[in-house]
């Protein structure tokens, strides 16, 4: 009698074994929540991770992708990710202060990059990866910098000027740096999420907005602004984070055919950002709906006066020192201004 318990003791014990193994194959999967359209250069480059994901590992690896902030709004999917709600996220560099990671609203600073090729001195560098190290204290991995572009002003007034934005309620996000972008123009900042916004214009609650053109098609935006003007005054990207005591449990193999997915899906996101935002732009022109403006280079230039006074006066809050890192690698010069 013994013997035989002994025996289905071992039978069990087996089985446990060999539902172990099992189950340590089963499918992965990983929630990815971002707060964008589909069709815009973030909503893409999920997407293309997700399929990446899958060949990479032969199909054990299932990301889900939520966009449009179906599942969180801003604020809200920062906290999900730490809990691990959701694994996988893209927020905006200037979302990551209520976080207590505010040097990243280094890159709100307008007018810090001309272009894309000089952001990419930080993003690809050493100031980039030593930003994204900061997470890690929070439970947070950074995996990559994903692009979107240059900022434009929208309103229901043709805005030339910078004093033309004085009194004007503009809707930012969570950055203290974009804060006092708005402050500097005499506009008056209101902190929103971002799935809030075309409600927000619609109903009067605000008066305009900043984006890249690709969120504001996507978001159809130019159905209530009347006006946008090209002044490309500040940059907007993301950084791709993870739970990190997720990513750190993951198989090891898994793990790196996920690395190499994000590194493939990075160089997608960053080759088609500007020609998203470009194909956004012919789309709200032909709309016929938002008029859209242009800046002559002194006006251009006026603009950068009016807004330069924003990097000293953040200095205190995002370290004078890393802003200076920042000049450095881009060859930025305020006194050229
Ligand atoms: C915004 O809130 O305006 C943007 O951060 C949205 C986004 O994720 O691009």
């Amino acid at each position: 009698m013994r013997a035989w318990r002994i025996g289905i003791g071992a039978v069990a014990l087996t089985w446990v074994a060999l539902w172990g193994t099992a189950h340590a194959a089963e499918t992965i999967h990983i929630k990815f929540s971002h707060v964008v359209a589909n069709d815009t250069p973030k909503g893409k480059a999920a997407e293309k991770f997700r399929e990446l994901a899958a060949s990479y590992t032969n199909d054990r690896v299932k990301v889900e992708v939520y966009p449009n902030s179906q599942l969180f709004k801003d604020k809200e999917e920062l906290e999900a990710l730490q809990m691990g709600t959701v694994q996988m996220l893209a927020p905006s560099l200037a979302k990551f202060g209520p976080l207590g990671v505010k040097e990243f609203e280094v890159f709100d600073l307008p007018y810090l990059f001309e272009n894309y090729e000089q952001l990419h001195k930080v993003t690809y560098g050493p100031v980039g990866q030593a930003l994204l190290a900061k997470l890690s204290p929070k439970g947070i991995l950074g995996l990559a910098y994903w692009d979107n572009g240059f900022k434009q002003l929208s309103a229901n007034r043709p805005i030339k000027d910078p004093i033309d934005l004085k009194g004007q309620k503009m809707r930012i996000q969570s950055s203290k740096v974009l804060d006092a972008q708005m402050r500097a123009l005499g506009a008056n900042p209101q902190v929103m999420a971002f799935s809030e916004v075309y409600q927000a214009l619609q109903t009067g609650v605000v008066d305009g907005t900043e984006n890249p053109v690709s969120n504001f098609y996507t978001q159809k935006m130019h159905e209530v602004q009347k006006f946008m003007t090209l002044t490309d005054h500040g940059y907007l990207g993301y950084a791709v984070i993870v739970n990190k005591p997720f990513w750190d449990g993951l198989p090891a193999d898994v793990r790196s055919q996920l690395e190499r997915a994000m590194a493939d899906a990075t160089v997608f996101a960053n080759q088609i950002a500007k020609q998203e935002n470009d194909k956004a732009l012919e789309a709200v022109r032909q709309s016929g709906k938002t008029q859209i403006l242009t800046l002559s280079p002194p006006k251009r230039a006026s603009w950068k006066r009016a807004l330069i006074k924003v990097h000293e006066e953040m200095a205190s809050r995002i370290g004078a020192e890393l802003i200076q890192s920042i000049y450095q690698a881009t060859g930025f010069d305020p006194a050229r201004l």
